[in-house]
């Protein structure tokens, strides 16, 4: 599929699998405001992740702007824009080379971001830590009508202590309705082990027997990895990247070797 604008040139789309797209424009310069947002939003509404190559990154107050025209930004303590830099002594394991488990963005915020936008000012190819996204409405989808019912009733409550720009306590329904779609989601953040992480996570189920509660949580989250409902983004230098935060969990694998990477992030409303 290619579309043509005289600004573009032709953008060439390319699906992901198992879900997503890229849209590559030609040249390598191009600015992503050209594409009328509507159109941007209903690509992400159909693919979930959308990778856009050959496109300008913009510095930070142009992408914090370009998002704008998306909806309200999302501010955070150290700004709208986040710099995500994998350093040497992290204060939060976002920040640390192991991996981070799924999670949706803004569940410790009080609004719920409709979409995240990345741009990656520097990545380090075959180093690991792609991020990974899972596609809650297939897990739904796919589910039988039993395990439908009993998610139906469930709620799940996240705790964490205050580490960097987010914390507290939140209770969520395990299904929620897609704003825009409308059709069924899990909203799901895997517990983070003290042991293991820095900014731990404890989860509490309701609607569940306690007994069963450990157990259901993990076969949950070993349902949203399968490989057939994942998509793992193996950054590169000029990337950018718009999610939709409802549709999809997401998370990043542990780094394998030495990496210098730069992500800026923004959320929107
Ligand atoms: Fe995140």
């Amino acid at each position: 599929m290619t579309m043509s604008t005289p600004a573009l040139g032709t953008l060439e789309h390319i699906p992901l699998r198992p879900f997503g797209r890229v849209i590559e424009a030609p040249g390598g310069d191009a600015p992503v405001g050209d594409i009328p947002v509507d159109t941007l939003a209903r690509w992400t509404e159909e693919s979930r992740v959308l990778v856009l190559r050959g496109f300008r990154l913009m510095d930070t107050q142009e992408f914090a702007d370009y998002c704008r025209r998306w909806g309200e930004v999302l501010k955070w303590e150290p700004g709208e824009v986040i710099d995500l830099v994998v350093e040497d002594n992290p204060r939060n394991y976002l920040f640390a080379s192991g991996d981070v488990p799924f999670h949706w963005d803004g569940a410790f915020v009080e609004a719920d971001p409709r979409y995240f936008f990345f741009q990656c000012l520097d990545a380090t190819a075959g180093a690991g830590g792609e991020t990974v996204f899972s596609d809650t409405t297939a897990v739904y989808r796919d589910a039988d009508a039993g395990e439908r019912a009993r998610w139906e009733r469930i709620s799940i409550t996240y705790t964490t202590e205050k580490m960097v720009h987010y914390g507290g306590e939140v209770t969520e329904r395990l299904v929620a309705q897609h704003p825009a779609t409308g059709v069924p989601v899990l909203r799901f953040a895997e517990p983070l082990d003290p042991a293991r992480y820095k900014n731990p996570v404890s989860v509490r189920v309701e609607g569940v027997d306690e007994s069963e509660a450990d157990a259901f949580v993990a076969s949950l989250a070993e349902r949203l990895h399968r490989p057939e409902y994942c998509y793992a983004h193996d950054w590169r230098k000029g990337d950018i990247v718009i999610a939709d935060n409802f549709a999809l969990v997401h998370g990043r694998n542990a780094f394998t070797g030495p990496t210098s990477r730069h992500l800026q992030r923004v959320e929107v409303i």
